[in-house]
């Protein structure tokens, strides 16, 4: 069941920005869940092949100095793999990613079994440089290949009871080592309310520096919520379920009191071991030092994405639904 989606349009930010004003001036804020129906930022040339694909550069991409490869693909959470930052990347053979399916399921109308070749195939590729923050307060510059999780959720026609999706890792402790201990409950939860996953920032990666996901990046799909704690990002994803209900999240599960649902990134809101307001750059300089010698800057609300989701939490008191 591949439905058609359409062909997107091409608009330069400044074009966006504008519309979206507009947008927002007449009531319709980008929060309301169709509101992916302007998915915007589509932009310019095709910059490379990525399997086949053309992959386009995406125009609001940051122009800040990014992080290595080798550091974003060797300083990584991925507790399946090792709890120690160098681990997923030694262990990244572990993961078994062919065959890949994806088990869509819950308040929709289009689930089912997908083979990870139907989830991909009607998706244009984007290229999108985010910054990501990691609630350990470091922070990584990564040029992304993928598409809008939004456009993928849309095909599966989520029905007026999905408020929520929950996304699951792959559970395989034959194979991933660190699924051999209980350091989290397994497998790996996340979920994000159903306008948060439509938001047109909200991606479905499959690639980074212009290559196919390695295991520690969390092959072969995983996703990128650039305006929340990295932990948010669910990597290696077998399971999409819509609910009424808000789903049980991996690290709320595992340390309530210091890991909320919404995982918003927040300088006011201290982790209740440490504070959030600052932050160390993992970029080319910091290289080979892990997070240690990186430069420290201030963390900005929302990651620096604020013009785009605030108007997703104006109802919610975030000190409360951290
Ligand atoms: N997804 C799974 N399945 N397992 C994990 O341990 N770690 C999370 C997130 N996604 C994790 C996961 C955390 S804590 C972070 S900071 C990011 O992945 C790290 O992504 P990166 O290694 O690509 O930087």
């Amino acid at each position: 069941m591949v439905s058609k989606i359409r062909s997107s349009e091409i608009t330069p930010e400044s074009v966006f920005r504008q519309r979206r004003m507009i947008l927002q001036a007449a009531g319709l804020g980008l929060g309301a869940v169709g509101a992916t129906a302007l998915l915007p930022e589509r932009a310019g040339a095709a910059t490379s092949d990525f399997g086949g694909k053309k992959v386009v550069e995406w125009t609001a991409s940051t122009s800040e100095p990014q992080t290595s490869f080798e550091q974003a693909t060797t300083y990584n959470n991925f507790y399946e793999l090792g709890t120690d930052k160098g681990d997923p990347v030694k262990n990244a053979d572990k993961l078994v990613t062919e065959p890949w399916t994806v088990e869509v399921g819950g308040e929709c109308e289009k689930g089912g079994m997908y083979a990870l070749e139907d989830i991909l195939k009607p998706h244009a590729f984007e290229e999108r440089v985010y910054r990501l923050r990691c609630v350990e307060a470091w922070s990584m510059v990564i040029p992304w290949v993928g598409f809008p999780l939004g456009d993928l959720l849309k095909r599966f026609e989520p029905n007026s009871n999905a408020k929520y999706v929950e996304f699951k890792t792959l559970l395989d402790p034959a194979n991933l080592p660190g699924q051999k201990f209980p350091v989290l409950q397994w497998p790996y939860v996340e979920g994000l309310r159903i306008d948060e996953a439509m938001h047109p920032l909200t991606l479905m990666a499959v690639g980074l520096y212009g290559k196919e996901l390695p295991g520690q990046s969390g092959a072969p799909l995983r996703l990128v919520v650039p305006w929340k704690y990295g932990f948010k990002s669910i990597k290696s994803i077998v399971s999409i379920n819509f609910t009424e209900k808000q789903p049980d999240t991996s690290w709320n599960l595992s340390a309530p009191r210091e890991y909320g649902f919404y995982s918003n990134v927040n300088p006011q809101v201290s982790h209740p071991r440490w504070s959030q307001a600052k932050e160390r750059r993992l970029d080319a300089d910091s290289s080979g030092f892990g997070a240690l010698f990186a430069e420290k800057r201030d963390t900005e609300m929302f990651n620096g994405y604020a013009e785009d989701v605030a108007g997703l939490y104006t109802d919610l008191d975030l000190t409360r639904n951290f």
